[in-house]
């Protein structure tokens, strides 16, 4: 090799030539399958993509409260039928937060919210693989509890069910005994976080179904209107005015839902007042211009900057230049630039394989949930013909934001150390013990409150599949503990799911994403 590489014959230099034409033509091709992968073409969906996709979708199902439906999920049955009795309410819809049966209404509002803009972004991506039906009759199991949550214009019901209580019980919802107490928020208990998020998750929805059943959107609209005044007029932390809910899903903060809800109203009515509020005082005290923050079910700003971008993106001239408008842009474009692995912004907060990782709870919320953000941005894009976003100095395409969201959504599948599918039920290897009560226990079994601890406790695989689960993740140094009780890593959560049928439904076929909603 040596003596090769110091004579300069010509047999040598053509020999050389052909290798580097060799190592190019192998890159390209390697090139051409990720774009391919990538972007696919019209009616030809990415397989691996639209397998996870019709899956993921699938954990909506098991998590559905009521009497159930076109029940798709043979463990499943009807449960919680009386809840909401307690007020002459039918709160029985809904669906369980997680592994156990609380209803928690301030993360069920943000999974129908994500769902809806996953829906409006790229409801045409998943009728290409089937999917928009089952998302929107998800969705609707969510709406139609958030309705009857909201009985009278400042009060709405946040909560089903006594989370101690709830938690000392190891059963399936099936075979709930225990008392089902129920919370609200009100004038002398206002809490604007929830209420501004419901009225966020009523409004997108009523874009969603406003070219399906125009009375339902009409009344969806009624509710978050209302809801939105209500939020905005008694401001207040459901944190402060509950203190309890600190426990479960504490609120760091109303801001970022009134700016979300308001950009989501906008969105819904065009009324210049939601316009305004968006860009008024209330954008100025909490928009935190220029600092990136990670989209999650308590801190929405990210998301609010990425739906205002929209506005930015593709509104007409009278509003498309408002000044803050530019900063929600601006902010939505340094949270882009933390994301890119290669932007000298780029955060820190990643595995040594690349997976975005913030907390040792829950850890893809954060990863999946800035992949959505960014194949959503990068789609807006090239759907408006920007070539790229300059962070400190470098430049990127709408592809680099493509490829970024890629690999998060590949090492979700099982590109990673462990070669571990974080989707139940995709792939060979899966984790087996998710921390899921109606997921542990044979469906012929019937154990009450306590009799069941025997099931998380048990060191065999969960009887039946939490379908499309994506449980909480890894630890830092990329390993999984497969253990039942471990509710940090494997616990499943229905806002994980609605960010992952986003994610995924923008990278299962073209990227392209519709100018207007309305
Ligand atoms: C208002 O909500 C608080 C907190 O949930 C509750 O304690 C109080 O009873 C409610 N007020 C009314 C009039 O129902
Ligand atoms: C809830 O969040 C508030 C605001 O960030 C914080 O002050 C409080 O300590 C948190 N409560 C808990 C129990 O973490
Ligand atoms: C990985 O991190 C977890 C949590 O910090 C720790 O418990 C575990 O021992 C680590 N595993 C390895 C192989 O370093
Ligand atoms: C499950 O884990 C929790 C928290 O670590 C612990 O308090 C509880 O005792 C464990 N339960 C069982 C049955 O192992």
């Amino acid at each position: 090799m040596r003596q090769k590489k110091k004579s300069k014959g010509v047999c040598c230099w053509s020999m050389l030539a052909l290798v580097v034409l060799a190592i190019v033509a192998v890159i390209l091709l390697v090139v051409m399958v990720k774009t391919d992968e990538g972007s696919g073409s019209p009616g030809a969906p990415v397989k691996k993509y639209a397998d996870a996709l019709k899956l993921a979708m699938q954990f909506f199902d098991v998590q559905k409260s009521g009497k159930l439906e076109k029940n798709q999920i043979d463990w499943r049955g009807d449960s919680g039928l009386k809840d909401g009795s307690e007020a002459k309410l039918d709160l029985s819809k809904g669906m369980y937060d997680a592994g156990d049966h609380m209803k928690f209404g301030f993360p069920m509002a943000f999974t129908a919210t994500v769902l809806s803009w996953a829906i409006l972004e790229y409801g045409d991506q998943m009728q290409v693989v089937d999917q928009l039906e089952p998302a929107r009759s998800s969705l609707k199991w969510i709406t139609d509890y958030l309705i009857n949550a909201h009985p009278s214009e400042n009060v709405l019901y946040i909560q089903v069910g006594n989370p101690k209580l709830d938690h000392s019980c190891w059963n399936r919802p099936e075979d709930m005994t225990e008392k089902r107490p129920l919370r609200q928020v009100n004038t002398s208990a206002p809490g604007t976080e929830v209420a501004a998020e419901t009225a966020a998750a009523l409004a997108s929805a009523s874009l969603v179904f406003k070219s399906v059943d125009s009375t339902y959107a009409s009344s969806l609209l009624k509710h978050a209107k209302q809801l939105f005044a209500f939020a905005d007029k008694y401001r207040k932390s459901y944190s402060i005015s509950i203190p309890e809910v600190q426990s479960f899903y504490n609120s760091t903060g109303y801001g970022d839902e009134l700016l979300w809800a308001a950009g989501w109203l906008y969105h819904a009515t065009g009324e210049n007042s939601y316009f305004q509020f968006a860009t008024g005082k209330t954008a100025e005290t909490f928009g935190n211009w220029g600092n990136p923050t990670w989209f999650s079910w308590d801190n929405k700003l990210a998301g609010a900057q990425v739906l205002l971008s929209r506005v930015s993106f593709f509104g007409s001239k009278d509003v498309s230049n408002n000044d803050v408008l530019g900063k929600y842009r601006e902010t939505a474009e340094a949270v882009m630039c933390g994301f890119l692995p290669k932007s000298p912004t780029a955060t820190e907060s990643r595995t040594e394989n690349g997976l975005i990782w913030v907390s040792e709870w829950n850890a893809l919320q954060q990863s999946v949930s800035s992949a959505f953000l960014a194949v959503v941005y990068s789609d807006y894009m090239l759907t408006s013909r920007t070539a790229h976003i300059s962070c400190s100095g470098s430049t990127f395409k709408p592809s680099d934001l493509r490829d970024f969201a890629i690999t998060q959504a590949n090492y979700v599948l099982g590109d990673n150390p462990m070669q571990l599918s974080y989707i139940v039920g995709y792939g060979d290897n899966y984790p087996q013990q998710v921390h899921h009560r109606g997921a542990s226990i044979p469906a012929d079994e019937n154990p009450s409150c306590k009799d069941g601890f025997k099931w998380l406790e048990a060191d065999t695989p969960n009887p039946n599949i939490a379908t499309g689960a994506l449980v909480g993740g890894p630890f830092l140094n990329e390993t999984y503990i497969d253990v039942r009780n471990n509710s940090m890593q494997g616990e499943p959560s229905t806002y994980n799911s609605a960010l992952l049928v986003g994610l995924l439904s923008g990278l299962v076929t073209t990227s392209s994403v519709v100018q207007s909603f309305a």
